[in-house]
């Protein structure tokens, strides 16, 4: 049921269907090669230029039509009234009035917090403010993170449009395998990740004259340490200007961080909101959503509404039943246009949320917490919150990660409900009780940094030659038993010897931007020489699963089909098995559309193992392919996920070695009727159960060979009730070298 399905499209049932989705995507796909260059979204699109229109005629893509001269001078002069629109936008944003006020302070200070409600204008016009007071003239750049790869994206769509310039060249963006900048960037928008790896190769950040910090509050784990590294580096960098901005009350505690750093505060503009609470609590809060939703449209006057939601799956069954109830009441009501918003979301559709509501419709739009503070969406009236998120937790007992939904905070609460007032009064409608509200919700949400594995953060610290973690000046430290398990998990992989200092292992994974345990399994295919399939599936793996396609009215072909793919092994190998036939057809969409895969998922993945062979390359591993040897493969993954190892136990359930913990294969996996003795598993998702996705089936005795250091042979016979072993010995005398 967490499957990612995609929307069934009502188009699907129209005559020549096929061929013109596949005129589509090919639009899709020429925009977004062009992208590389020039114009990147459909947002763009209509702000083209002649050049533009020439190179996407150049393409001869069937279905676009030559434009005539008249239609050029249309297009050109509708991208002119446009330029005057958001002329007139940018000067009713709150922050401009402060304009002046805010370049002076940034001259005079090296490090400014900014505080100002969200939309008030900062991620957008601080970099522009900037470049206009001359911070790039001496050929440096303007850095603006984000903890949100949608929010970097379109963010620098946006900039990129209100400057009149193509996205990718003055103004750009890079994430995690995606950089859509070029030399003449003065603008960079990126994720704190990104920015982080940046740490790697220019640890004093020398391309930059000012680095804005934005979303501090969000307080993710790469910002958090952000915070320690730029502060260090203002010191020998005196010329570097620092900008922390916050959506929220935090401002002192940055400020004290930083020195005492002076706050800039941009009044907002707030409206009242009425907030509602439910008289009992909900038991399911999707349909008291769509309910609250349908409510709203026929009974309160025209504004949009933002829905909070926790993932993707959610949004897309709320999306289904609001689509269905709505086609059932048919003509009654006035038009509802139903938008979903989540960070997986193809850019192309991001632009969707932005555009204005066409006179007499309501919009809808179904968010996760991206909508909460990142993404700033224009008349909203209404809000609906569920009280809940998905929140990446770990278990610094077990060492385990999974992803549940959680009650937010008051903080997000509060937060939520303030997007309703940001243009006229609104109202909020919790879905939840008053009481619980007052009673169960924590006053603010937990940092990551003191929830979730470290191993990827502690690996990039010791590459960038901080040894002393225990000492790092973290604004909020994180626990010290989940720095323990995190330099004991690097340690048993390899990347750090016993005096916690960097190995040429580790070096090389540090190069990678995947989890420690995922850098080790690319390393390991050197050695197992399958770099070629290894690179496949760690590609695969990173476009979230969302590959098979499954549309409601067509079950039972989309299950064939990907039953189709099965082969011996488990799934990581069907993963593989995909791609293969899919590069065999010349990565043809038809095939996909025939066989229920996702298009737009696999070309992810193709741009994602291009740069991972990149990465190879670069640490110079041969891409070597292992000629059908599974045994191979699944070996080189052994190597890097030996901590995710489960026994088959009664029932069909199974225990995970080290912890005894039970654990089900998920039924969407190849191996569910299988049932192996050993399993190998990629992430734990916790929905109704814990459940393994992605799992392969090993032969205990490979832990042996890939982890002797962590696993002993006895705790791999085949005997219940282990006692847990002492593997810590090693990595805690390790943690007191570094202390
Ligand atoms: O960062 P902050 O929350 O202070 O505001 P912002 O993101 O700079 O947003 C300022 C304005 O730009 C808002 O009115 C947004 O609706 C608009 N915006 C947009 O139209 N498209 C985007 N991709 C981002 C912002
Ligand atoms: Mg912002």
């Amino acid at each position: 049921e967490d499957d990612k399905y995609e929307e069934i499209d009502e188009r699907e049932k129209q005559p020549n269907y096929e061929q013109k989705k596949w005129e589509e995507e090919q639009m899709h796909s020429a925009i977004y090669r062009f992208g590389a260059k020039g114009v990147k979204k459909e947002e763009d699109y209509d702000y083209v230029f002649d050049e533009q229109i020439e190179f996407i005629q150049a393409l001869q893509i069937p279905g676009t039509k030559e434009l005539s001269l008249k239609e050029k001078e249309r297009t050109v002069s509708e991208a002119q009234k446009k330029r005057m629109d958001l002329d007139e936008t940018k000067r009713s944003l709150p922050i401009y009035p402060f304009k002046d006020d805010l370049i002076a302070a940034v001259k005079e200070y090296q490090v400014l917090i900014i505080e100002g409600e969200t939309g008030s204008g900062k991620t957008t016009q601080i970099p522009q403010y900037l470049n206009d007071a001359g911070f790039t003239a001496d050929g440096k750049k303007i850095g603006c993170t984000q903890p949100r790869r949608v929010a970097a994206m379109s963010v620098a769509a946006r900039v990129a449009v209100e400057m009149g310039v193509k996205l990718g060249n003055e103004v750009g963006y890079s994430i995690r395998f995606e950089d859509c900048t070029s030399e003449r960037t003065i603008i960079k928008y990126m994720t704190d990740g990104t920015l982080h790896r940046e740490f790697l190769s220019e640890p004093d950040l020398q391309a930059y004259s000012v680095m804005i910090i934005d979303e501090a509050h969000e307080r993710t784990l790469h910002t958090d340490i952000l915070f320690g590294l730029v502060k260090d580096i203002a010191r020998f960098r005196p010329d570097l200007k620092l900008l922390i901005s916050s959506a929220t009350l935090d401002a002192e505690k940055f400020s004290a961080f930083f020195d005492g750093a002076p706050i800039f505060r941009i009044p907002g503009r707030r409206f009242p909101v009425d907030i509602y609470y439910t008289k009992a609590p909900e038991a399911d809060y999707i349909d008291a959503a769509t309910v609250s939703i349908l409510q709203i449209h026929a009974t309160q006057p025209l504004g949009d509404i933002l829905v909070f939601l926790t993932g993707q799956e959610e949004i897309e069954t709320c999306q289904e039943i609001l689509q269905e109830r709505v086609k059932r009441l048919g003509s009654k009501l006035k038009e509802l246009m139903i938008l979903p918003v989540y960070s997986n979301l193809p850019s192309e559709m991001q632009a969707k949320i932005f555009e204005p509501t066409p006179p007499g419709a309501r919009k809808v739009v179904l968010a996760t917490n991206i909508a909460e503070t990142s993404l700033t969406i224009d008349n909203i009236i209404y809000v609906i919150d569920p009280g809940f998120c998905k929140q990446n937790n770990f278990n610094s007992r077990t060492g385990m990660e999974s992803l549940i939904v959680v009650p937010i905070s008051k903080a997000s609460a509060n937060q939520r409900a303030g997007r309703a007032g940001r243009v006229a009064a609104g109202k909020c409608f919790r879905l939840y009780t008053a009481w619980a509200y007052k009673h169960e919700l924590e006053d603010n949400t937990v940092p990551e940094i003191q929830r979730i594995n470290l191993g990827n953060a502690v690996l990039m610290l010791k590459a960038l030659g901080i040894n002393d973690l225990v000492h790092f000046d973290f604004l909020d430290p994180p626990p010290h038993e989940t720095l323990v398990l995190a330099l004991e998990q690097l340690y048993a992989l390899g990347a750090l010897n016993h005096h916690g200092e960097l190995t040429k292992l580790g070096r090389r994974m540090a190069e990678f931007p995947v989890d420690p345990m995922m850098a080790k399994m690319i390393l390991a295919s050197e050695k197992y020489k399958c770099a070629d399939e290894i690179v496949t599936i760690c590609a695969m793996l990173s476009v979230n699963g969302a590959i098979f396609y499954r549309p409601k009215d067509k079950i039972i072909h989309a299950d064939t089909a990907r039953k189709n793919f099965f082969c011996p092994g488990g799934d990581h190998l069907v993963l593989l098995n995909v791609y293969k036939q899919w590069a065999d057809t010349e990565f043809s969409t038809q095939w996909c559309y025939e066989n229920f895969i996702q298009y737009r998922s696999m070309k992810r993945a193709r741009d994602v193992r291009e740069q991972l062979v990149g990465l190879m390359q670069r640490v110079e591993i041969e891409v070597v392919s292992a000629e059908g040897d599974s045994e191979k493969i699944r070996k080189a993954i052994t190597a890097g996920y030996f901590y995710h190892i489960a026994r088959l136990s009664k029932g069909g359930q199974y225990k995970t070695v080290k912890h005894n913990q039970t654990v089900m294969i998920h039924p969407n996996s190849m191996l569910f009727e299988d049932l192996p003795r050993w399993v190998l598993y990629h992430e734990l998702v916790f929905t109704t159960k814990e459940f393994m996705r992605q799992t392969i089936e090993i032969e205990s005795k490979w832990l042996l060979e890939v982890a002797p250091h962590y696993y002993k042979a006895r705790e791999l016979e085949d005997s219940t009730n282990k006692k847990m072993p002492k593997v810590l010995g090693k990595a805690k005398a390790e943690l007191q070298v570094v202390n």
